[in-house]
């Protein structure tokens, strides 16, 4: 397998593939992979020729210095998994921060319309700035057709597409599915450092967002807001952050149901210092 840790490097081997019907699939992530990323690029294989997975820990969308420091960091077992996808077809790049941030480690702040301030940017300050720069500095360096994001991150799902458009880039975004454990909880990177315990009690996130789903249509907003805080009131490994039900494309908390628009909930959890994140969509 091919593994790039330049930018000049990968530009120029993508250069050389370059031909009529050539097209171009990229995953960016944070290494740590598990299925949920897997499934991302067998996405991009089935539409693609070759595709480009990034795998780079981003220190300027942390917030929390801990949990840049506490990030699992697994390359080697990164690059065996996704050999187990295709040793030809996928190619790895795994910069280091100087070569994709030059002389200086900073964000750049953007305007996403409001799509920011919600959730994850309110509880992570500055988050977004951080994931909208390196994803722009990575569609530079990598130019592809067409990038693939989990709806494990809605918001930041939306942010990308708000970020192509305000940029002009020329890349497609195509939003996957959640893959779960087999108790329904979304697999996350983070998942690897949870105690057996709390990964056992973790069936209690998803199954209330299912709950959620259920009573959406019955249940007042308010109501229901209530209902899940209860749910994580005294619990004894979890604590509620945030719980939101939001208009799907702005992503404004919802006021009044409205037939003609779709919504999701949104949770995050914390189990000591791990923070979980988990969305459903609701009609
Ligand atoms: P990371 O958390 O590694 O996630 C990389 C991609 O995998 C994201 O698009 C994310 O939504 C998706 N993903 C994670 N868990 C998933 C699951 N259970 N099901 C489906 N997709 C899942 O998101 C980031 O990295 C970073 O913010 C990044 C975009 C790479 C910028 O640094």
């Amino acid at each position: 397998m091919r593994v790039y840790t330049s930018n000049a490097e990968i530009s120029a081997f993508i250069a050389t593939e370059k031909h009529a019907s050539f097209s171009l699939g990229f995953v960016p992530t944070m290494g740590a992979l598990h299925a949920g990323h897997l499934s991302l690029v067998k996405a991009a294989l089935a539409e693609n020729t070759l595709v480009v997975v990034s795998v780079f820990v981003n220190p300027t969308q942390f917030d929390n210095p801990s949990d840049l420091t506490n990030y699992p960091r697994t390359l080697t077992k990164d690059i065996q998994l996704l050999e187990t996808l295709s040793k030809t077809r996928v190619i790895v790049y795994a910069p280091t921060v100087s070569d994709v941030y030059g002389a200086e480690t900073i964000a750049t702040h953007f305007d996403f319309g409001g799509l920011e301030s919600q959730m994850e940017g309110k509880f992570r300050m500055g988050h977004f700035d951080g994931v909208g720069t390196i994803v722009k500095r990575l569609f530079e360096i990598v130019k592809p057709d067409t990038a693939y994001f989990g709806e494990k991150d809605f918001q930041q799902l939306q942010i990308i597409k708000k970020m192509v458009e305000i940029t002009q880039l020329t890349v497609t975004i195509v939003g996957c599915p959640i893959a779960r454990e087999p108790n329904g909880f979304a697999m996350s990177s983070r998942n690897s450092r949870l105690s057996s315990e709390e990964l056992e009690a973790s069936d209690l996130i998803y199954k209330t967002l299912l709950s959620v789903k259920d009573k959406f249509n019955s249940e007042s907003p308010e109501y229901i807001q209530q209902w899940v805080s209860a749910q994580f009131s005294n619990h004894p490994l979890f604590e509620l952050e945030y719980f939101q039900i939001s208009e799907s494309k702005t992503l404004e908390p919802i006021q009044q149901k409205n037939q003609t628009k779709t919504y999701r909930a949104f949770i995050a959890v914390f189990a000591r210092d791990v923070r979980l994140i988990d969305n459903i969509a609701l009609n």
